[in-house]
């Protein structure tokens, strides 16, 4: 079996990838050019598991384990060539289920060893990665302190916990998921749109927007919609939920839909109320709905 490798590594935002890109080349940084990157993360019990199909490339499987700090730190992996992508990425699927897809273009540079990421993530932004990669003998501090020094010269500040599918994943992914909903929201009666996005079991999110009907009585909530969608792909449990309108004031679902969520959430399960112009409040269910009603209650 093949040892694993390590680096050093950080990520951060970038607010302005020209000028960093533009300091690497004044550090006398060699540019390797601009790949496309597509990795598809799938489920494992512990540390993280993608495949990634790059072009320039071709698609290399990549496990690795990091502790999640907000500082550069040490990263264990192993790269192992793939053949095959889409008959291994559908093997993954079926036994360990697919989490997320990431893809982004990376402009990557090098540095005395220190491989410089700058990304640009789909649904995500631009960052910065530096990773020092370390020889097997390496005690870390060469690489720790050529990271230490780019950083101060790219004028990184705040480092960023997680990987980008832990972001896309994160709160922040689901309520884009749900105003991304209410952008498609079927309202020409109340021209209330709204949307709503719910996080299943596996971390997967399903969206879902208001329907109203010109016979009104036959309308549906986002929420309701958003329920619809996560049970057809195959999911039982809602973890966390958002629920925005397109309106000043944050959405705060109606007492129908608390009780549709109620069937399918934990009562300590976060719901996000959210204004179309960025304000959130967070609530548990058992905040909106108090000594409520649900399946346990009737016979088994
Ligand atoms: N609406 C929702 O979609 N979710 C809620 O929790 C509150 C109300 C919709 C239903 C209707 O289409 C419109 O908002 C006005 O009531």
């Amino acid at each position: 079996m093949s040892a694993a490798r390590r680096n050093v590594e950080l990520k951060a935002l970038d607010p302005d990838p020209a000028r960093s890109l533009a300091t690497c080349r004044e550090l006398g940084a060699e540019d390797r050019g601009v790949l496309r990157q597509r990795d598809t993360y799938f489920r494992t019990r512990t540390g993280r598991l993608k495949l990634r199909e790059q072009e320039p490339g071709g698609a290399t499987l990549i496990q690795y384990d990091r502790p999640d700090e907000a500082a550069a730190r040490e990263s264990r992996y192993r790269l192992t060539r793939v053949d095959d992508p889409d008959g291994l990425s559908a093997s993954l699927d079926a036994a360990l289920g697919t989490l997320v897809v990431v893809e982004k273009e990376r402009h990557l540079l090098l540095w005395e060893g220190v491989r410089i990421h700058l990304d640009s993530v789909a649904g995500l932004g631009s960052f910065v990665e530096l990773e020092g990669v370390a020889p097997p003998d390496s005690d870390l501090s060469a690489e720790r302190d050529k990271v230490a020094r780019l950083q101060h010269a790219l004028g990184i500040g705040e480092i960023l916990t997680g990987s980008y599918s832990d972001r896309l994943l994160g709160t922040d992914a689901l309520i884009a998921a749900a105003r991304e909903a209410m952008g498609r929201a079927h309202a020409p009666y109340s021209r209330f749109h709204v949307g709503a996005a719910l996080r299943a079991e596996d971390g997967s999110i399903h969206a879902g927007a208001n329907v109203e009907n010109s016979a009104y009585p036959q309308g549906q909530c986002a929420e309701a919609s958003a329920i619809g969608v996560l049970i057809a792909a195959g999911r039982r449990r809602v973890f966390e939920a958002a629920v925005i309108a397109a309106s000043p004031e944050v959405c705060v679902p109606c007492g129908g839909c608390r009780q549709r969520l109620r069937e399918f959430m934990p009562l300590d399960g976060t719901i996000h109320l959210c204004s179309a112009g960025g304000e959130r409040r967070a609530a548990t269910l058992e905040e909106l709905l108090p000594l409520s009603f649900g399946p346990e209650y009737l016979p088994a």
